[in-house]
């Protein structure tokens, strides 16, 4: 299947790692997992356990702060006229340390680099992100994106359901990039603005909706936004292997050339080096499986 010539997000159970990895990961093909977050319906994933165990939980909306059970009740009564902020977003190992062992296993292992000792601090503590989303009716997230740093990300739904809108790196010349931030696109993709951005009506996009217990897989350099259509919660995970670590490594050195570009060049060397070493961990680790 071509990458970029897919109309519909395939839904997968049962799948094998091995066959996850050569049928969509190798060719950046975004995909359905069903049945790797079971736990999902359990009493850990209920607004009231959140509520009853971790209200201690702030965060700063609008210069106002919230506990976590003020903005689970904002995002309860959120209705498409009268939106809860959106995103709500939280540090899992940060504020939820319990729902670690939770990550579906699909993606990990020794395949995420981005967790890995290997990688500098300088650049694991801005990317290895585990988050809670937080949102409810008529959210959206504010615009459509590349995630940073062209990690890959998984999305496991918690609570509620919510649509991926999907655009592939094909459809990029259509998106019309920020200059300064190029993995964000100023169309409004709702209600798009075509005499500002005439080029958008030729953009083709993919739609999937994720319900509980369900991850989705988005690829490298694939554009993305969400909408929400009830209460929500959403597990997120960023992830760099060997398909998506060259870019990663370039990205990194865009922005690292900007703020210490004295040292930025050491990433180009890295990223030759250490690539080189993650490919051979990977390999032994694979063959002695
Ligand atoms: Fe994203």
């Amino acid at each position: 299947m071509d990458a970029y010539k897919i109309n519909k997000i395939e839904r997968c159970s049962g799948i094998s790692e091995k066959e996850f990895y050569n049928k969509f990961v190798k060719k950046s093909i975004p995909v359905v997992i069903c049945d790797k977050a079971k736990w999902v319906f359990s009493e850990k994933c209920t607004p009231e356990y959140f509520k009853k165990n971790y209200n201690h939980v702030t965060k700063v909306v609008n210069g106002t702060k919230h506990s976590l059970s003020e903005i689970i009740e904002l995002c309860q009564n959120s209705t498409p006229t009268n939106k809860a902020p959106y995103p709500n977003i939280y540090d899992i190992p940060k504020h939820f340390p319990e729902y670690l062992d939770l990550i579906p296993k699909i993606l990990f292992g020794k395949s995420n680099r981005i967790f890995s000792k290997l990688l500098p601090n300088i650049i694991a503590s801005r990317n290895n992100q585990i988050e809670f989303f937080f949102g409810g009716y008529g959210c959206s997230f504010p615009y459509l994106h590349i995630d940073y740093n062209w990690v890959h990300t998984q999305l496991t739904q918690v609570i509620g359901e919510k649509d991926f809108i999907l655009y592939p790196p094909s459809q990029t010349k259509y998106l019309y990039p920020d200059k300064d931030a190029p993995n964000k696109s100023p169309v409004n993709i709702i209600n798009p603005d075509y005499e500002k951005y005439p080029e958008f009506k030729n953009a083709k996009s993919v739609k999937v909706t994720l319900k509980p217990g369900e991850t989705i897989f988005i690829p490298s350099g694939w554009w993305h936004t969400t909408y929400i259509h009830n209460f929500n919660l959403t597990f997120a995970v960023d992830h760099v292997n060997k398909y998506n670590w060259n870019t990663f490594l370039n990205k990194n050195y865009d922005v690292a050339k900007k703020h210490i570009p004295k040292v930025a060049w050491s990433l180009k060397i890295y990223k030759v080096i250490f690539g080189t070493i993650f490919n051979i961990k990977e390999f032994l680790f694979n063959k002695l499986k």
